[in-house]
């Protein structure tokens, strides 16, 4: 009897040990099969916005949207490195070398200064632009249909002669417009070149007020609003990033502001005729998605817009004393109104 007992226990406590090592050696394989089942599918986005401002950071959740729609899940099948260049030349380099260094497969730079430092770092990682103005004329892209090496993505150039056009048409009476600029953003300089042609085209006298650095842009503006009916604001990141103090200022005197894009009218511009900037990131997220799966940059056109949306800022026009058509009010999005 006792022996009997003693087999039992023996065979209890074995039984018990031999079940501990194989559920541990259960628990030692399994992450090793896991781990190497992420080395296989998970890929990497690195995304360099250039500065921080409403329209960059709208799209750049368009851009994350995209992925997730597509079945992209971070940390699952995907893993975003994003970085933000805060507007510095020196920043945007490092940053773009670390994202090749992190042997990203797919690169995103959103606005035009921070897809030229990631075109400059690497000509074999694909790079998807963001939101660039004029991808041929600051040299990343050779023909917008045929790319031609390991950049395409999506251009925002903006219909330049209808927001002039709908400045006209809410400012019969204005003479002279004022562009409002940076002296530094290659995608300012061609917008402005194309808004001017349609201004003068249009009867209107322009004169232009490009700005060197952030700090100059409140005195600028008071200077312009005692010699021009109205500013002119192209897609340029360093007025977007102060877009408060410039309509601060036009306010003081109550001096119109037609913009290229919705987020500066939110922000108390007057009126645009603009590409929504969320469907912006959603186009260029879906271009990342083509890339991870394979599409070749250089034979791959780059998305452009037919045409924009009308927005108007009602609550700045009551401000501002300015009638609008009902004409102009059918087809637009009205911001600002009594309901919000
Ligand atoms: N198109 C700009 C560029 O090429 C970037 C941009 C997108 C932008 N949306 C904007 C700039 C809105 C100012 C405001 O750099």
């Amino acid at each position: 009897m006792k022996n009997k007992g003693l087999i039992a226990s023996v065979a209890v406590v074995f039984l018990i040990i031999f079940g501990v090592f194989v559920f541990q050696m259960g628990k030692m394989n399994q992450p090793l099969t896991n781990q190497q089942d992420k080395k296989e599918t998970i890929q990497t986005v690195g995304i360099l916005q250039f500065v921080s401002h409403p329209a960059l950071d709208t799209i750049t959740k368009g851009v994350k949207d995209a992925l997730k729609d597509a079945g992209y899940q971070e940390g699952k099948n995907i893993k975003i490195i994003f970085q933000n260049g805060q507007a510095d030349q020196s920043k945007l380099a490092t940053m773009s070398q670390q994202l090749v260094d992190k042997k990203a497969n797919v690169l995103v730079g959103v606005a035009t200064p921070a897809a030229l430092a990631l075109a400059n770092t690497t000509s074999d990682i694909p790079i998807v632009l963001g939101a660039v103005t004029d991808p041929v004329g600051a040299k990343l892209v050779k023909d917008l249909d045929h790319p031609g090496r390991n950049i395409t993505g999506v251009s925002d150039q903006p219909p330049v002669a209808s927001q002039i056009k709908l400045g006209k048409e809410l400012l019969p009476n204005a003479k002279t417009v004022g562009m409002l600029y940076s002296s530094t953003e290659a995608n300012s300089k061609y917008q402005v070149e194309e808004a001017t042609k349609a201004a003068e085209n249009s009867g209107l006298n322009v004169k232009n007020y490009p700005v060197a650095s952030t700090n100059e842009i409140a005195q600028t503006v008071q200077v312009m609003t005692q010699n021009v009916d109205f500013i002119y604001i192209p897609l340029d990141n360093t007025i977007a990033n102060a877009m408060q103090a410039v309509v601060g200022e036009a306010n003081k005197t109550k001096t119109p502001i037609i913009t290229s894009v919705d987020t500066m009218i939110e922000q108390g511009g007057l009126a645009t005729v603009g590409i929504d900037q969320y469907t912006l990131g959603k186009k260029t997220g879906e271009m990342v998605v083509q890339l991870l799966k394979g599409a070749d940059p250089a034979v791959t056109p780059v998305y452009t817009f037919k045409e924009g949306v009308t927005v108007l800022n009602e609550k700045q026009a009551a401000f501002l004393g300015i009638q609008i058509p009902d004409e102009l009010k059918k087809n637009a999005q009205i911001i600002g109104n009594a309901t919000n």
